[in-house]
């Protein structure tokens, strides 16, 4: 497999208000806004970005309307501060994720004195009384929704003792609240469960976990009664990220392998579910697991004494480590696996235990997030890799009542995105509704949007894109009235 490499250059174009010519035809109720996030410059200057999480952000916004079969499409670089000294200096400003600034030692002392973090948003949006681009960063920017204009910027730390947020909340719809975790960097590290009014951003703090390391986060599964953390023997070397702050070294570099235990307090090297119970704001149990590496979750219910939890699991912090620039774009990259995995976690005691569901590369995993965030669900959609690319080829529908799976590949050198779930309105059936998604296909040098019927995984409907845009990260689609979200 070729051809991946043209989802890690650069596309500086930026377009607004194109329509695009439609094959096929939407669904009627299909009227609202895909907007998905993800790299648009992978360059500063003369400095090439070392790591698939440090190219400046680009949105992407699709307005679609299956009234009209129609599809308008905008992208615009996220006028962060790090985008603007990139343009404007040709340097890196602050540490990104595995690139260390372009900026005189004394400057990078401050930084780590200081804590300053980069504020470059390239993992996803969520709406927080306004489109909000994100990262594992303590600044949101704002962004109009049909210009994709920068419109301002949003503490996500506001009202909590935090260095930055996780880049995959969740919303509560019955508690109308933003659910999160905050985490904040000393010896070790603090991360907080809390939850923030999407209007007033008035926050409430639930439990806070201390731990002696800093294991790595990036998302966490939520039920009505519980949060769940995968503390995870995998993190931050965090005496290493100070004085690699000062050296040259990276976020990225300082992540390592508690060989110890978390926190030395075991002589394993085992995993802990921390179970918080959202109601009484503190932990229900701590549940030990064979060690794994996770950065997504798919989602998690309870049955009977047990919680369910879903998610992509990797073998350990090659996940991350492994995805730079370089071996990505290559022609033979060494990608680790990541596959779906099911975790039974025992509410009384013992340990977790495992079973693999779906052997990847998988990632991308969502589902029914409206109706089925915290329950039984049926339908798990992801995002699967062949073996030799770095990028997915096909999109996968996994029944997890039957074990059995569903996918559709397009035609071609073509790379599809996450694949977002959109129910039709008023239907009964888990999987009565559509797929939307992009598809970068190489060969025509080009990003398209298209639409599967979610039932069945064909393509019924597909956007012609005007230009190519690197692969990208998460999003959501806004339907209008409606502003209910499509994951994590
Ligand atoms: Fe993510």
């Amino acid at each position: 497999m070729s051809g991946h490499g043209l989802g890690f250059e650069t596309q500086r174009e930026e377009r607004s208000g194109e329509s695009l010519a439609l094959s096929g035809s939407l669904p009627d109720w299909l009227v609202g806004r895909l907007i998905r996030n993800g790299p648009g410059q992978f360059e500063a200057g003369e400095t090439r970005l070392d790591h698939w999480f440090d190219p400046y952000a680009m949105l992407r916004s699709f307005r679609i309307d299956g009234r009209t079969d129609s599809v308008d499409y905008t992208n615009r670089f996220v006028r962060s501060e790090d985008f603007r000294h990139a343009r404007s200096e040709g340097e890196v400003r602050r540490m990104l994720p595995g690139t260390p600034p372009d900026r005189p030692v004394w400057t990078r002392l401050r930084h780590s004195l200081t804590g300053a973090f980069q504020d470059n948003p390239s993992i996803g949006v969520f709406d927080a009384g306004g489109i909000t681009a994100i990262t594992e960063s303590p600044a949101g920017i704002r962004v109009d929704p049909d210009s994709l204009e920068t419109t301002g910027r949003r503490d996500l730390t506001t009202g909590l003792d935090a260095d930055f947020t996780l880049g995959h909340p969740h919303y509560d719809p019955d508690r109308d609240a933003f659910v999160n975790f905050a985490v904040s960097y000393g010896r070790g590290a603090t991360y907080t469960l809390f939850e923030r009014d999407p209007q007033t951003t008035a926050v409430d703090v639930i439990c806070e976990l201390p731990f002696d390391d800093a294991p790595y986060a990036h998302s966490f599964a939520l039920t009505d009664e519980f949060a769940v953390l995968a503390a995870i023997p995998y993190g931050l070397d965090t005496t290493q990220l100070l004085t690699g702050a000062l050296s040259g070294g990276t976020f990225v570099d300082a992540v390592t392998d508690f060989q110890d235990g978390i926190g030395g307090q075991t002589d394993t090297r085992d995993a802990r579910f921390v179970v918080i119970d959202r109601e009484r704001g503190e932990i229900h149990r701590e549940v030990p697991a064979d060690p794994f590496f996770v950065f997504h979750h798919a989602n998690a219910h309870r049955a009977g004494d047990d919680l369910l939890v879903d998610l992509i699991a990797y073998d350990d912090e090659r996940a991350m480590t492994r995805l730079t620039l370089d071996n990505l774009a290559s022609d033979t990259p060494d990608i680790p696996a990541g596959d779906l995995v099911r975790y039974r976690v025992p509410l009384d005691e013992g340990r977790a235990s495992s079973e693999t569901l779906y052997e990847g590369q998988v990632e991308f995993p969502t589902f029914d997030y409206p109706d089925r965030l915290g329950s039984a669900y049926r339908y798990c959609y992801m995002a699967a890799n062949a073996d030799g690319s770095s990028l997915p080829i096909r999109l996968v529908k996994y029944d997890l009542d039957e074990r059995t799976a569903t996918s559709w590949a397009p035609d071609g050198t073509a790379f599809p995105g996450e694949p977002l779930f959109e129910k039709a309105p008023g239907a009964d059936r888990e999987d009565a509704g559509v797929i939307v998604t992009t598809v970068l296909d190489a060969d025509a040098e080009r990003t398209d949007l298209v639409v599967l019927d979610a039932g069945d995984m064909t393509q019924i409907a597909r956007a012609t894109g005007v230009h190519r845009l690197p692969y990208g990260f998460h999003g959501q689609f806004y339907r209008d009235g409606n502003r209910v979200r499509s994951m994590a």
